[in-house]
């Protein structure tokens, strides 16, 4: 058993990653009727936590990150200050980033197969969009740029989601680390030829990131590289690179073309918009394994990393809450700076409120043996993780009711909603969040969808619906 430290509303678990800038905790978390969340907790390192400048260029990227949802990009809760320390609660993805992914590719020798590359590159782009698009409540476009496109920052889960991770906040971290501590490295590899130039940038530098992470996706290396900094910016910067038939020969001509017009030097002759890159993606994908489906995704992830699965279950069930709950959340940085933009609640408390599920898991049976198709999901697995991470409820819930176009419904018989445990006493903390909207009733009123390419993501919706059940609370 391992106490888990508390951050804010945050319990934090293991350390997913440690970077220049901030560590990555997986962190438990409850919502208003006591329900267990899994979310993503960056901490902010101790040094860079000292410099007010970077701190408030955080806060403004993590603003605008804040404001945007789609089910393509991790939702960001809030940039607060708890307990002396700054942090950013985001999205829990459960799953596997592609520079992890593609390092497993290189270790088997086998590129990502094709229909993965132009999935995962579809999605990405669909984030992208969105992105590129958003306007605020005034309808004033955002302008936002992620600039920051690269494998770390993609996320497939292990059921085939796609999200797209630090957003803005790769502005912030970019300008700074370049500056101080020039630990840049490793991202100027994804850069664009204007950014590398370091140019003015519009929404087409991601797109130009985009092509170089489909580019690794379909040969397992990345576009440009180089022994030094100085040779690989060059390289970015004229834009050359080995056609991926000569490295990939099997690669089909039609995603080699869609990789090459996102890597085109000229920013005149590249796609002039993600939602053109995402277009040409899909229709290849049609063509290409006609009924392919965000599950093939999922299990392509699962098979790969069977093991590491089995580690991260165990040690998620290794935790308890502390006994001692701090009433403390902190200060929400995002809602104490924004005039213009009304912030959303952060939907989440420190203590399960009144009911008694503080334990993560069932306490760890061991592997199970009745693994049929060797993709590393037998039923324990499945169903230890179902009660591990109950966080998925919220956040396809979530997605649901923002983006009502994208993931509208056909109504079908589906079994009936798990029962809503009654409202619990008003919790202690000073500003009790309100609750979070009850997921998916609401999608039964959407007008009838445009399935368009949204047929795939409408069957894994009825798969995970399955897998995630709620938790029992
Ligand atoms: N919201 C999240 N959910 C799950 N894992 C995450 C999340 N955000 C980041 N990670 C993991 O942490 C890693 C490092 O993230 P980050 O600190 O942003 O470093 P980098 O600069 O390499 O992207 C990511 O590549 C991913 O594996
Ligand atoms: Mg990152």
């Amino acid at each position: 058993m391992r106490r888990a430290q508390q951050l804010g509303r945050y319990h934090l678990l293991d350390r997913i990653a440690f970077g220049g800038m901030a560590e990555i905790y997986r962190a438990k978390t409850f919502d208003a009727q006591g329900h267990a969340h899994l979310v993503a907790v960056k901490r902010v390192l101790a040094h860079l936590a000292e410099d007010d400048d970077f701190i408030q260029m955080l806060v403004d990227e993590a603003k605008i990150a804040s404001l945007l949802r789609h089910g393509n990009i991790a939702r960001v809760y809030e940039f607060a200050r708890a307990h002396g320390e700054y942090f950013i609660a985001m999205e829990h993805v459960d799953g596997k980033d592609t520079r992890t992914i593609l390092e497993r590719c290189r270790q088997k020798k086998k590129p990502m197969p094709p229909e993965h590359a132009a999935y995962v590159a579809g999605e990405v782009a669909s984030a992208l969009h969105a992105a590129h698009t958003a306007v605020d409540s005034k309808r004033r476009p955002l302008r936002i740029v992620h600039r920051d496109v690269s494998p770390s920052n993609i996320i497939v889960s292990y059921t085939g989601e796609v999200k797209l991770c630090d957003f803005g906040i790769a502005k912030a971290t970019l300008s700074k680390v370049n500056t101080k501590t020039g630990v840049i490295k490793g991202k100027v590899k994804y850069m664009s030829p204007e950014q590398a130039l370091g140019r003015k940038l519009d929404h087409r530098s991601d797109v130009f990131s985009l092509g170089s992470c489909l580019y690794e996706m379909l040969t397992r290396v990345p576009p440009f590289t180089a022994s030094n900094e100085m040779d690989l910016l060059i390289k970015v910067r004229d834009a050359k690179y080995r056609p991926i038939a000569d490295l990939v020969p099997s690669t089909p001509p039609e995603i080699e073309a869609i990789a090459d017009r996102c890597l085109t030097r000229s920013r005149a002759q590249r796609y002039q918009t993600a939602a053109e890159v995402e277009a040409d993606l899909r229709a290849f994908l049609r063509r290409y394994v006609p009924n392919y489906s965000r599950s093939h995704l999922g299990r392509y992830v699962r098979k790969a990393f069977a093991a590491e699965i089995e580690r991260e279950l165990r040690m998620l069930e290794e935790y308890v809450v502390t006994d001692d709950v701090s009433d403390d959340v902190g200060v929400n940085l995002i809602a104490r700076d924004a005039e213009d933009v009304a912030p959303m609640p952060v939907p989440f408390q420190p203590r399960p409120a009144g009911t008694a599920d503080v334990l993560i898991g069932d306490g760890g049976t061991g592997p199970g043996s009745d693994d049929t198709d060797g993709d590393g999901e037998n039923s324990t697995t499945a169903e230890r993780r179902q009660q591990a991470v109950s966080s998925f409820d919220v956040h396809v819930a979530q997605t649901q009711i923002l983006d009502p176009g994208r993931h509208a419904m056909r109504p079908r018989t589906r079994t009936a909603p798990p029962p809503v445990p009654p409202q619990p006493p008003r919790a202690r903390t000073t500003s009790a969040p309100p609750p979070i909207p009850p997921p998916r009733a609401r999608t039964r009123t959407q007008p009838p969808p445009d399935f368009g390419d949204d047929i795939h993501r409408e069957e894994t919706m009825i798969l995970d619906r399955g897998r995630f059940r709620p938790n029992r609370g």
